[in-house]
Formats: structure tokens, C-alpha cells, sequence
């Protein structure tokens, strides 16, 4: 029973895993047998991530590039699968936050933060399953948000962005699922990482976050490893299109 989580003999590429919840799902599904390539827009970063998992006994190896940019995604994954091995496994995690009101939002961060957590889901999501559809399997996950259902002030890019990435996940599943490709997107809630210090440090919101959550707490990266595991194994052959909230309950207390 145990065996239909098991990951021996998978690879999977995580984007922005460099850091924060792309590099807790890289490490949660390596411990669960997954050989892991840590993407984020860096060598360094990424190689730094990849030898810290290496330490810890890991199949862990790197591949830097941009996930807004096709070409060098395209790239990047003809030479994992010739080098490393086939994908079978992908996570658009990927993401950044540009914080503005509406109005004094400007144009630029608005594209930013929709190329980056929302189309870059489309193109390396496309890429690799150009390549998983004549394999006949593949599995996706798509990093969601709590945000992307209920928006707050001063993310409606996120928002909007995460949002789409719900419905990105539905239409790939409607396409891909036929080949044997599960599509599913993971939604966290209020996660500690650099990209919620300017929340986490901020004690009038992080009181709220507490106070808000019926959990009563943040969750931490760790939190996420249950549901990155059974999203990419043999467990959920027949989930897709779903979006499973890892959030201590916020989405119903929001
Ligand atoms: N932290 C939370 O509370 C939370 C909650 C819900 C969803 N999320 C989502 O989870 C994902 C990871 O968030 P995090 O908190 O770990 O953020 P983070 O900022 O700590 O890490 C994001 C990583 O992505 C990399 N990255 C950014 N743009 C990139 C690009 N164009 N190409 C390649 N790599 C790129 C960054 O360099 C960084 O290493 C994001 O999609 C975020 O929206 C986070």
C-alpha cells in the first residue's frame, strides 16, 4: 500500500526552488525517492540549493533559467532530458509578489507578476508536456494561493494571477488528461518564507494572520511535503484539475 506514494525512479523539475516552498517541495518529494532538478533564475542560487540537498543524501542537480522565457525553458529541458532523464514530474511554483493598490499600481508590476506566476505555468507547463503526451504520463502541480480566491488589498496582480493559475490548471487537466497526465494545483495559505517577511514582520498583520487562521498559526514549507508527495505520485492517477488547500483551514475562515 505504502508503494503508491513511492517516487523511486521519478524525476521531476521545480521551478524557483532556489529558496522558500519550491525548495521544501524539491526536498520533500527527493526524501520520498524523486530525483530532483532545482530550477530558479540563478546558477548560483540553484546550485547551491541542489549541493545543499546532494549533503542531506539527495539526487539532487540544477538548471538555471527564466520560466518567462520559452526559449530558454525549451532549452533548459532538451538537456535535462538528454543528461539526466526524462520529466515526469513538474512544479510551477515559481512566483513573485509587486504590492500596490489598484490605482497606484503601475503597469509594470501588474505584467510582472502575471508573466511570472501565471504564464510561466503555461510555457513550461506546454514545454514538457509536448513531451509527456507521446510518453503517455506525466504529473503537474501548479503553486495556487489562498489568494486566488479570496483577494486582499494591494495584490490584485497576485490575485488575478493565482486565479487564473486555478483555471490554467483546469483547462490543462481538460487537454492533458487523456494522455495520463494529472494536472492538480497545491493552494497555500499564509506561508512563512522571504516572501512573506514584509507580513511575518509586520506585528499588526502577522497578529492577524495568527488570529485568522484556525490553526492559529503560520504554516511552515514542511507543511506542504504531504500533499507535494501524493500529487506526484501513483496515489492520485485519477485526481486532476483539483486544487488542494494546504492552509490550517484559512479558506473557510477568510
Ligand atoms: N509564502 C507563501 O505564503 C505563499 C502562499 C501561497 C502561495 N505561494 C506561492 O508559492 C510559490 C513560492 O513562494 P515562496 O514563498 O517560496 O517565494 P520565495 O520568494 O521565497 O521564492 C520564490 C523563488 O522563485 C524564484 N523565481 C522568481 N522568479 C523567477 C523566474 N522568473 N524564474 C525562475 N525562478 C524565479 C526566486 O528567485 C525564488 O528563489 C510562489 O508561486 C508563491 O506565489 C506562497
Amino acid at each position: 500500500m505504502s508503494g503508491m506514494f513511492d517516487l523511486s525512479g521519478k524525476t521531476a523539475l521545480v521551478t524557483g526552488a532556489g529558496r522558500g516552498l519550491g525548495f521544501a517541495f524539491a526536498r520533500g518529494i527527493a526524501m520520498g525517492g524523486a530525483r530532483v532538478i532545482i530550477n530558479d533564475l540563478t546558477a548560483e542560487v540553484a546550485d547551491t540549493a541542489a549541493e545543499t540537498l546532494r549533503k542531506e543524501g539527495l539526487d539532487a542537480s540544477a538548471a538555471a533559467f527564466n520560466v518567462i522565457d520559452a526559449a530558454a525553458a525549451e532549452d533548459a529541458v532538451a538537456r535535462i532530458e538528454k543528461d539526466v532523464s526524462p520529466l515526469d514530474i513538474l512544479f510551477n511554483n515559481a512566483g513573485i509578489h509587486r504590492r500596490a493598490s489598484l490605482v497606484d499600481m503601475p503597469e509594470e508590476s501588474w505584467r510582472a507578476v502575471i508573466d511570472t506566476n501565471l504564464t510561466s505555468a503555461f510555457i513550461v507547463g506546454r514545454t514538457i508536456a509536448r513531451r509527456m503526451i507521446p510518453r503517455g504520463a506525466g504529473k503537474i502541480i501548479n503553486t495556487c494561493s489562498i489568494n486566488c480566491e479570496r483577494p486582499r488589498p494591494e495584490i490584485a496582480n497576485y490575485s488575478a494571477a493565482k486565479g487564473g493559475l486555478v483555471l490554467l490548471t483546469r483547462a490543462m487537466c481538460v487537454e492533458w488528461a487523456k494522455y495520463n497526465i494529472q494536472v492538480n494545483g497545491i493552494a497555500p495559505g499564509y506561508m512563512l518564507t522571504e516572501m512573506t517577511l514584509p507580513l511575518s514582520q509586520d506585528p499588526e498583520r502577522n497578529a492577524w494572520i495568527e488570529s485568522i487562521t484556525p490553526a492559529k498559526r503560520w504554516g511552515k514549507p514542511e507543511d506542504l511535503i504531504g500533499a507535494a508527495i501524493f500529487l506526484s505520485s501513483g496515489a492520485s492517477n485519477f485526481v486532476n484539475g483539483h486544487v488542494l488547500f494546504v492552509d490550517g483551514g484559512m479558506r473557510y475562515a477568510l
